[in-house]
């Protein structure tokens, strides 16, 4: 069994797949992680790998940048694999004022410049929501390990090099907290597929104050919110 996209055999991945943007942070997660990693996918260079956490099974494989690559993905991998749950484990530039570099923002729902939601509502709004499951526990999660995380909206643009326009201060004002590029189409083909799907992002910028963190940085933050999300899948 195949994809056009992924040549791994039936039964490859786990139930759950964390799918980072960057195949090599899959990499980097399977080698960082997980035990017996096993590299289970190649094409195009999205490498996917199955190993443990702690005994439970997880995949992890790389979705590539935007809603279309993400989407293309995550339907294979929910219809063809028969994967249950995926969570993205990303970045995000912050919108609100009260959002640092670092945090942690788990995206329970994501609006969208992207057409693809209304494409599968036939022309309508789609509120694209995170699995309520899947949110409560790293919420939860979070409360014990005493991670500050911020739930809420995000916006998922098609383009990251944006003309000035005022989406961006449409969402300040209206609450979301920052943006990424993938949640938005994800949440849509969970939704298509009866599957579910998360997205826990670390705040790597911040648009509206022009920072970035540092690589050193964005290395550690990136470690809480591994260590978060796999923490919140053990029983
Ligand atoms: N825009 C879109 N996606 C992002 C950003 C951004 O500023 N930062 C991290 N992912």
């Amino acid at each position: 069994m195949a994809t056009p996209h992924i040549s791994a055999g039936s039964g490859a991945f786990a139930d759950t797949v964390l799918l980072p943007g960057d195949p090599l942070r899959a990499k980097f997660i399977a080698e960082q992680y997980l035990e017996q990693a096993e590299c289970i996918n190649q094409v195009r260079g999205m490498l996917a790998y199955t190993g443990n956490y702690k005994g439970l099974r997880v995949s992890v494989m790389g979705s590539g940048m935007g809603i279309p690559s993400c989407s293309i993905y995550a339907r294979e991998l929910y219809t063809e694999y028969e994967v249950k749950q995926i969570i993205r484990v990303g970045s995000c530039g912050a919108i609100q004022g009260d959002i640092q570099l670092n945090d942690i923002i788990l995206a329970m729902g994501a609006c969208t410049d992207s057409g693809v939601n209304r494409a599968r509502l036939a022309g309508h709004d789609f509120a694209a929501i995170a699995d309520y499951g899947l949110l409560k526990r790293v919420a939860d999660q979070a409360l014990a390990d005493q991670v500050p995380v911020r739930v809420g909206n995000v916006v998922s643009t098609d383009l990251f090099y944006a003309p000035n326009g005022d989406l961006m201060d449409r969402a300040d004002q209206m609450g979301v907290l920052a943006v990424e590029m993938e949640a938005a189409g994800l949440y849509g083909v969970a939704a298509e597929y009866g599957a579910k799907a998360l997205t826990v992002l670390t705040v790597s910028d911040h648009i509206r104050r022009d920072e970035q963190l540092s690589s050193d940085a964005r290395e550690r933050s990136f470690h809480s919110m591994m260590k978060l999300t796999l923490d919140a899948l053990l029983d």
